[in-house]
């Protein structure tokens, strides 16, 4: 039989255990709480920053109509804001943007508010190409922007090869201001925007901007490291952000066409 002794120090090791056991939860779960607490007031945050944004677009872009939704597939609030700002600081003639929809109407928009300019949109999706048309004439904006049916087909360069937009759409003799890339969907390809700087960097004009969406994600970082990479003379825009990531670049000096090196190591873009 234990002793009164042996039973006091098990009770004892028991309550300590217990106390131990108890701090560790109340820890974790203190740790829980702090997590859960700072994920709401990013999200709070965020959702603020998006109403703001999308009061600022209303503001400045004054549509004749509601704007459709900027959640899901089209672009966020505040990347379109941004597209809105870098048209008012550059005033580009040509914007050649990839994949249309709600930032197409933005774009177009901008082009009517500074007078001039043209946006080009690449959409591979006929259904979407319609549903973007019927919006841009939906806002009177026919003039300032054109959906480019641009299929996916199959595309090979040294580095990359998969289905990207055919451009034979783009009229020959434009030199691009902006490019804007928002597609094609992550689901067409591993890294599926590459192609946009190697196929349409030629015709931008030197001091052009290109402005990547979704930069966040693990292809778009992999995508953007490869450009500068590829492509010294473009250069960060700096205190740019969006709640999805937004990579903003500057062609510096001569155009994109010297400096898209065709022997680019064959697996530097693999994943
Ligand atoms: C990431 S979304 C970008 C759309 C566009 N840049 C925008 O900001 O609205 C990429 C693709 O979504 C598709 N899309 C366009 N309008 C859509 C809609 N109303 N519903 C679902 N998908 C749409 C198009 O095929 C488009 O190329």
């Amino acid at each position: 039989m234990a002793s009164l002794e042996t039973i006091a120090l098990l009770a004892a090791a028991l309550v300590g255990g217990l106390y131990v056991a108890a701090c560790l939860i109340y820890y974790k779960l203190s740790w829980a709480i702090c997590r859960l607490e700072r994920q709401t007031t990013n999200q709070a945050n965020n959702v603020i920053s998006q109403i703001e944004a999308l009061l600022s677009l209303y503001a400045e872009i004054r549509p004749t109509h509601g704007l459709p939704p900027t959640r899901g597939w089209a672009a966020s609030p505040d990347f379109l804001r941004l597209l809105t700002r870098f048209v008012s600081e550059t005033q580009p003639m040509t914007v050649v943007e990839c994949s249309s929809g709600l930032s197409t109407l933005v774009l177009a928009a901008c082009m009517r508010s500074q007078g001039q300019g043209h946006v080009y949109s690449l959409e591979h999706e006929p259904e979407f190409a319609a549903k973007t048309r019927d919006l841009i004439r939906l806002h009177d904006l026919g003039e300032w922007a054109t959906i480019v049916d641009a299929p996916l087909q199959e595309l090979s360069l040294p580095n990359w090869e998969g289905p990207w937009y055919d451009t034979t759409g783009l009229p020959s003799d434009i030199a691009i201001d902006m490019l804007v890339i928002d597609g094609p969907p992550q689901s067409t390809a591993p890294l599926a925007r590459y192609p946009a700087l190697p196929v349409l960097g030629k015709r931008m004009r030197p001091g052009g901007i290109v402005l990547l969406d979704d930069a966040d994600r693990a292809d778009e970082r992999l995508i953007t490291a490869a450009w500068k990479k590829e492509c010294p003379s473009l250069s960060d825009i700096p205190f740019v952000s969006a709640e999805k990531g937004v990579a903003c670049l500057k062609q510096q000096i001569q155009s994109l066409a010297c400096a898209m090196s065709p022997d680019v190591e064959p697996r530097y873009l693999q994943v």
